[in-house]
């Protein structure tokens, strides 16, 4: 099949672009369009052009692996859309599924838009630190103003056919197959002697845009690591104040540089590393998967209730059960007072909050859970406790259905014996808040049979997660992980560095919030008591200085902001630095013969929580915990605020070079002493260091 196809029928000429799965611009794409534009050219009989696709959407944008091909020129391509948009005769767009980014440009170009009902239509480029390079900076704020068109292209947010129309970005809505709608509304314009629309020979008025350009320019200095930002709205002010010549090439200019920009790389990575992170195994992706129609809660805590919450936004009815009366109406009141604030903020209508909240059922009775396909069991992280609620489940539960456990560090394959049917048990980690943290960390089991992964897999891009699988290893990828850059954060505590110093020093790398912060806010009782647990169960080192700080806190009562100290003191949520944490970590530090250094700078700190990170991702990688060096960047930037324009501490290890990883832990292994082995080198590590291999060589899915 022809990716582009010409052809005519009632006087219309007709461009199909097939592309699956998005009908992306690809080379072939755009040498098609161009085709199909000249046979159009050719026949003079035909009174106008219709462009329009195949499959479930329009042009979704330009084809991003082209992206990193240095000789990437879409010059071309603005040619054709140039040429489409002088045409003397009529050029319609037919839009259905989503027009996005070099498909919505493609459409601006097109004298009249008309859209299938539920269309979509934006330019997320910016999402990929890029800006539409397609003249979408130039034509779209001579037809819908400076301002809405900022908005559109500084959010990269997708708007609906309603607002679209009501802007004017599309000018019918109608319902049919795209060929349909678009035939009859080409019919319609010609039977109007509708005349063409140029948008590049649209003049602006300058003044009346001053101040929407001025508070989007502010608002974007604000943001320096994202320089698309100041970029798209350095090209609208071009558009307002230059011809479309001067502001087309502002733009060409502004795009070539941002396509080579580390920013632009990084979110590039990201964004097919979410989409890689859902691909399964061959034994996987070959099963059908499981209906999943109801799902059960078992336990009506603070996780429990978000979890219920993704379920019941989603479509799904839910049954939510706990163990006491206390508990449950603690969580019904929980759900009920968010969908309340949704509906006071205008997220949501009173109709169909009340909708969503008819789907839930609550009991404090666990035979409720019965038949639900899916049951989820999220109570106190207790293995004891869980063991014999497992057990439960196995008992209750319909033979059919999939038990999951939400618990954040404890043995899934431990869980999964207890319920009597180990293949059909499953961890789903969940990020707090749940109904709002993108993250979905999925634990294979031992014994999890294929299916139940496909099955939550799939049901986890049905409920908005973004979703990586991780096999069973403590704390799994994220905490894993966040466990060894907690430990280098006390240890530099314990050598005189403050608090402030650490957290500042990886907020400078964009980290959303430094160690300290973080710890203050969700709980040092929380931290200090899985350290305890985790040490309980044999997992800590024989390291009577580890984590010796957080215990200490925890001791002292300092549970950070709920007790108004912790790291900082606290003047409701603000942090002042406390001379007391300082007085502490010494007292700890002499406690276990550390003793106390001046010369710890800003890079010394970045590396020592960072570098042992990225090695701790690398033995992940190479035990089989994670399929690939991508999904852990996805689990960081998605679940632990590592900055998305970094790419994630893999890709940045990258970025670095992992020659030179390897060298900085060998250099603190002997500035710091390697007693416990904590610098030891992942031999993964040391081997595609040595080989100049990147991560990519190592992926196991
Ligand atoms: N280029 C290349 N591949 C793309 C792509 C693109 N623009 N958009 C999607 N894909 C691929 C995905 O990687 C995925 O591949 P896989 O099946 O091998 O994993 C497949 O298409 C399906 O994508 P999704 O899983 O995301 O499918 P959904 O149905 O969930 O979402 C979508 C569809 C809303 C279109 C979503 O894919 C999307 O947002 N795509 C990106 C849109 C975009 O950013 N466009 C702008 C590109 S930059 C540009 O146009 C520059 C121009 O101004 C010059
Ligand atoms: P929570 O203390 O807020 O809630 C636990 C709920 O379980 C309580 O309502 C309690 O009454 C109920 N419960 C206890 N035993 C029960 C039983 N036998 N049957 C039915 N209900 C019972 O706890 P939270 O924070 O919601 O944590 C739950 C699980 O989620 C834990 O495994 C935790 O590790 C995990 N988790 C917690 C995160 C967090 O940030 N709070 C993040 C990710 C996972």
């Amino acid at each position: 099949m022809h990716t582009v196809t010409f052809d005519s029928a009632n006087g219309i000429g007709r461009i199909c672009i097939a592309n699956p799965p998005v009908n992306a611009l690809s080379h072939h794409v755009m040498h098609g369009l161009a085709d199909g534009l000249a046979q159009f050219e050719a026949d003079p009989s035909l009174h106008a052009l219709l462009i329009y696709c195949a499959g479930k959407t329009f042009v979704a944008g330009a084809d991003i692996t082209l992206f990193d091909d240095p000789a990437f020129d879409a010059s071309a391509f603005n040619a054709t859309l140039a040429r489409l948009e002088a045409q003397p005769r009529l050029v319609v767009a037919a839009l259905h599924g989503t027009a996005l980014g070099g498909g919505l440009e493609l459409a601006l170009a097109c004298h009249y838009r008309v859209a299938q009902s539920g269309t979509r239509v934006g330019l997320p480029e910016v999402k990929l630190g890029l800006l539409p390079g397609s003249l979408g900076t130039q034509r779209l704020p001579r037809l819908i103003g400076a301002g809405p068109a900022l908005e559109i292209m500084l959010s990269g947010k997708m708007i609906d056919t309603q607002e679209a129309l009501s802007c004017a970005l599309v000018d019918a809505i109608r319902d049919g197959t795209p060929l349909d709608i678009g035939m009859a509304y080409t019919s319609e314009l010609l039977a109007h002697n509708a005349p063409p629309r140029r948008l590049s020979q649209v003049r602006m008025p300058d003044q009346v845009h001053a101040s929407a350009i001025e508070t989007a320019l502010s608002q974007a200095q604000q943001q320096p690591h994202y320089p698309a930002k100041q970029a798209i709205v350095a090209c609208v002010q071009a558009a307002v104040s230059e011809d479309f010549e001067t502001g087309a090439a502002v733009e060409a200019n502004a795009f070539k540089t941002l396509l080579n920009s580390p920013a632009s790389r990084a979110l590039r990575h990201l964004f097919f590393a979410q989409r890689v992170a859902a691909k399964l195994p061959q034994n996987a992706t070959s099963t059908s998967g499981l209906a999943v129609e109801t799902v059960g809660i078992l336990g009506a805590g603070t996780m429990g209730t978000g979890i219920a919450m993704c379920f019941l936004n989603a479509g799904i009815p839910t049954v939510l059960v706990d163990a006491t009366a206390e508990g449950l109406q603690r969580g019904i009141g929980l759900i009920e007072s968010t969908y309340a604030s949704n509906v006071a903020k205008g997220r949501l209508s009173a109709e169909q909050a009340q909708a969503i909240l008819q789907r839930l059922t609550t009991s404090l009775d666990d035979t409720a859970l019965a038949e639900c396909d899916l049951v989820i069991e999220a109570v106190f992280e207790n293995m004891a406790l869980k063991q014999q609620v497992c057990q439960r489940l196995g008992h209750i539960c319909k033979p059919s259905a999939i038990i999951a456990s939400n618990t954040s560090t404890l043995d899934v394959d431990v869980l999964a014996q207890a319920t009597g049917r180990p293949g059909q048990v499953i961890g789903m980690h969940f990020f707090s808040p749940a109904h709002i943290m993108k993250l979905l960390e999925v634990v294979r089991g031992e014994h999890t049979a294929p299916a139940v992964l496909k099955t939550v897999m799939d049901l986890a891009k049905k409920i908005g997660k973004t979703a990586v699988v991780s096999g069973v290893c403590y704390g799994f990828i994220g905490n894993r992980m966040a466990e060894v850059y907690m430990r280098e954060t006390e240890f530099l505590l314990m050598e005189g560095a403050t608090p402030a110093q650490i957290d500042n020093a990886v907020q400078a790398l964009g980290m959303a919030m430094g160690p300290c912060r973080m710890l203050d806010m969700a709980g040092i009782d929380v931290g200090a008591k899985t350290v305890i647990e985790y040490g309980k169960a044999g997992g800590l080192p024989p390291d009577p200085s580890y984590r010796a700080v957080v215990q200490k806190m925890f001791a002292l009562g300092r549970f950070g902001q709920k007790t108004g100290s912790g790291y900082y003191r606290y003047d409701g949520r603000t942090a002042h630095p406390d001379p007391e944490t300082e007085r502490i970590a010494a007292e700890v530090a002499r406690a276990h013969g550390i003793a106390k250094r001046n010369d710890i700078s800003e890079q010394e700190i970045t590396e020592r929580l960072l570098y042992p990170l990225i090695n701790e991702g690398c033995k992940i990688l190479e035990e089989g915990i994670a399929y690939r060096a991508s999904d852990i960047d996805v689990v960081w930037t998605a679940g632990y605020g590592f900055p998305d324009y970094q790419g994630g501490p893999m890709f940045l290890a990258e970025q670095r070079g992992l020659a030179h990883i390897v060298q900085q832990l060998e250099h603190y292994a002997r500035s710091r002493g390697n007693p416990y082995g904590y610098w030891d080198i992942s031999p993964l590590l040391q081997r595609l260091a040595q080989q100049q291999h990147s991560f990519a060589s190592h992926n196991l899915v």
